[in-house]
């Protein structure tokens, strides 16, 4: 067992990320120590991980295959340069990655994060509607309730209202397509929703609008950040269908629903749709180092590399792509889910996790319950005039209670390690509607 952290007597330096920093701070709940399915606070309590950390923990915690690879890859190079060197761990990562991607999509380029993820493939994008010689096509489009992470690039083409408002201009030549989410037709829809295929034909509407100015369609497969939002049957593929028409590329941003979390190694094969760009982060190194990708098909790749003049051909990069500890993370993180099956096991728990997920449908203020793989949506009634309050206080009685859940606006989601069983199934399901029923009122 590892040693517990200390508690720390100042809490005002940490500027908490996506938090309300003055209640935190007024209330805080530590994690200390994590391993398997768990967190652990200061004073020892088991808190059960029902989203995977942040949706990226998707082998469990503390796996000591990943611990090992970062000790000795750390002993061996700490860091070197990828601007115009190598060291051969990036090059294996970046293979191995491409062991995996969907057919054609074999590029590997390395970032630290999602939003770097997403603002990567903008630009590379952009990059090759130039390179092909459509220096017209510099519009993005997004779509409303997607989450890109929070660069300027993320944020813009990103359709989640707060994430935006308080910075001002976005990037310019930005549209976006309205989300799918149909409650109407398609409220407690146990996996993909039958309704909502057409919503993808709003892309027609922005072609008669902007013309030949898309480069770009950024889309989650699975919005997960807004709060679970399922794609509808057949909406990707039309998606696709209309991409390929007006010569604009499809960028999935997968990076929840990379890594086995939708019941295969990426959702795009689940969903049967195949994109040109398709972005990682998260799960690619069980979160233990930082690092995203974008893997980018070989026709984009060639169209930017193979006729460029001499020198640089994508000027674009950071410090830390390709880090050798984050490739041996992501190696061993990688071989982790082949020699587990992680994303057969996420596929083989779906059925009971999405029992356990719609036997709250009766419970006080449950609106709404979606679910695909291993993720889970429960949106419920907000309290009049006080928006998220029921929520985070679920939250707040879940984790006093030893489980962890994750809030946005007044939905629960929830996204466990694929290493999940049918006790902590349970376990979940047990503690959030004894929490939903005690905040009925
Ligand atoms: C789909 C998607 N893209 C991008 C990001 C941003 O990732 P990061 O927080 O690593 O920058 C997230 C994070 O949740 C995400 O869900």
């Amino acid at each position: 067992m590892n040693e517990i952290a200390p508690r720390p007597n100042n809490l005002d330096a940490f500027w908490m990320p996506y938090t309300a920093n003055r209640a935190f701070k007024g209330a805080p709940r530590m994690l200390a120590r994590a391993e398997g399915m768990s967190y652990y606070t200061n004073d020892n309590q088991e808190v059960l991980d029902g989203t995977a950390g942040l949706w990226c923990c998707n082998a469990g915690h503390g796996r000591r295959e990943i611990v090992e690879a970062i000790q000795k890859q750390a002993a061996v190079m700490d860091f070197a340069p990828t601007f115009q060197l190598g060291h051969p761990i990036a090059f294996q990562a970046a293979a191995k990655v491409a062991e995996h991607t969907p057919a054609g999509l074999d590029r590997i380029f390395f970032t630290n994060s999602g939003s770097e993820s997403a603002d990567t493939a903008l630009k590379i994008a952009l990059a090759y509607q130039r390179a092909r010689g459509q220096a017209q096509r510099v519009r993005l489009v997004g779509r409303e309730r997607g989450y890109h992470g929070v660069g300027f690039g993320g944020i813009s083409v990103g359709g989640i209202g707060p994430n935006r408002k308080q910075f001002g201009a976005q990037l310019p030549y930005v549209d976006h397509l309205p989300h799918t989410h149909l409650p109407a037709q398609n409220a407690f829809s146990r996996g993909q929703p039958e309704h909502g295929a057409h919503m993808a034909d709003a892309l027609e509407n922005l072609v008669a609008l902007h013309g030949d100015t898309i480069a770009a369609v950024i889309v989650e497969p699975l919005a997960g950040s807004t709060g679970v939002l399922v794609p509808p049957v057949g909406y990707l593929q039309r998606l696709r269908e209309l991409c390929d028409k007006h010569g604009i590329l499809l960028i999935f941003d997968e990076v929840i629903t990379g890594f086995g979390r939708i019941g295969t190694f990426f959702g795009s094969e689940r969903v049967g749709v195949t994109p040109d760009i398709l972005t990682m982060a998260k799960g690619l190194t069980n979160a233990a180092v930082p690092m995203g990708a974008v893997a980018v098909h070989d026709k984009v790749y060639r169209q930017i590399v193979d006729d460029a003049p001499a020198g640089i051909e994508l000027f674009h990069g950071y410090t830390y792509s390709g880090h050798p500890l984050a490739a041996a993370a992501a190696i061993a993180a990688i071989d982790l889910h082949v020699s587990e099956d992680l994303a057969g096991r996420a596929r083989a728990m779906e059925d009971y996790f999405a029992d356990g997920a719609h036997s709250l449908r009766d419970l006080p203020n449950v609106i709404d319950i979606r679910n695909m793989g291993l993720v889970s949506g429960i949106e419920l009634q907000g309290r009049a005039g006080k928006p998220t309050d029921r929520a985070v206080r679920i939250f707040h009685r879940c984790f006093d209670e030893g489980l962890l859940i994750r809030t946005t606006g007044d939905i629960i989601a929830l996204s466990p390690p694929l290493i999940i069983e049918k006790h902590h199934v349970d376990r979940i399901f047990g503690t959030l509607a004894d929490a939903i029923r005690a905040e009925a009122a």
